[in-house]
């Protein structure tokens, strides 16, 4: 193939990227888009604090803006993210108890049902283990509400839309050997055992120089397919430039071809200037659209083997 999108669907995968909605009207940001990628995900635009601003009072008109550019261009689209203690609405932020898991339910069953058959896949719940070397789950006013709190998130969202997978999505879970990872991978062990409705688990994959892509990410990565869920690289960007950042991203790109139930990956903007990072040049395209030596890395990679 001679793209992103071509070279990914010629190995079974996807590419994708991490879409603002108020970049859709830059004529160079939605060349690039609609020439390299068939997954979308909305990189603010679908959670919680802008789908549900008043509590019971949703608003979708920026996730519909997506959605709709997505399927317009026959790319299908990720939803990011149902349940997350960052990035909540005022409101929720300081709710606790019944209120509060009655508020997240809701929320996952209005905005599931609202987006049903046109996610392909939802982050039910984003981030919930902590850092470090517990291996715990991270506190937060969710997790306050009771530690069946992800499971009953999972079962919510499969009640509304039983067609989209349902995927448990992380940051620094990339190393086999990270206490994280390991909690992670239990939580999905269990998850498996007792038939909670979980389909994939998502590799955020925000890679820098103080969490490099490990060298063991092809046995994390089938290690947890191995329990019977899709993988997906879901945010993946990597500080760094020129030959060092495109080999780091050739990588990853063949960690997840080596395991075949990695569906697909998703960078996390499309220009370095569209990066979430307030610096550094993390992405495939530098800040004038041009591809640069990760892209040609990406690209070489799936197309070859
Ligand atoms: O839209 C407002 C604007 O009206 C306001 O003037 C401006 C002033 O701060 O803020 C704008 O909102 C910002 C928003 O991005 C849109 O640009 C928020 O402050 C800012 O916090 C927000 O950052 C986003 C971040 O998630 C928030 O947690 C990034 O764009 C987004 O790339 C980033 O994405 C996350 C994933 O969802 C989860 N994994 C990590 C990843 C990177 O942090």
């Amino acid at each position: 193939g001679t793209t992103l999108a071509a070279s990914a669907t010629e190995r079974g995968r996807y590419f994708g990227t991490a879409v603002a909605a108020n970049k859709l009207s830059d004529s160079t940001y939605v060349g690039i888009l609609n020439r390299e990628f068939n997954m979308v995900t909305a990189e603010n635009e679908m959670k919680m604090d802008a789908t549900e601003p008043n509590q019971n009072q949703f608003s979708f008109s920026n996730g519909d803006r997506i959605v709709n550019h997505a399927r317009n261009q026959g790319m299908r689209v990720r939803g990011h993210a149902l349940a997350w203690h960052s990035q909540q609405p005022g409101w929720m932020q300081n709710m606790s108890g019944t209120a509060l898991r009655n508020a997240m339910l809701n929320h996952i069953t209005q905005v599931a049902t609202y987006y049903k058959g046109k996610i392909y896949a939802w982050d039910v719940v984003n981030e919930a283990y902590a850092d470090g070397s517990s291996g715990a789950r991270r506190d937060s006013n969710l997790q306050r509400t009771g530690n069946d709190w992800i499971e009953a998130a999972f079962r919510a969202a499969r009640a509304a839309d039983p067609n989209a997978k349902l995927c448990y999505n992380d940051y620094n879970t990339d190393n086999w050997s990270h206490a994280k990872t390991q909690g992670v991978y239990r939580m999905v062990q269990d998850f498996k055992s007792r038939g909670v409705p979980i389909d994939c688990v998502g590799f955020q994959a925000h890679f820098n120089s103080g969490n490099p892509v490990p060298s063991n990410y092809h046995t994390t990565l089938q290690n947890f397919a191995d329990l019977g869920v899709d993988v997906q690289i879901t945010e993946l960007d990597i500080e760094g430039s020129g030959s060092t950042q495109a080999q780091q991203y050739q990588g990853v790109v063949q960690a997840c071809l080596a395991v075949s139930r990695c569906t697909g990956i998703t960078v996390w903007g499309i220009r370095d200037s569209d990066s979430w990072r307030a610096s550094g040049t993390p992405l495939l395209f530098d800040g004038s659209g041009n591809k640069k030596a990760a892209y040609n890395s990406v690209l070489s990679a799936l197309n070859s083997g």
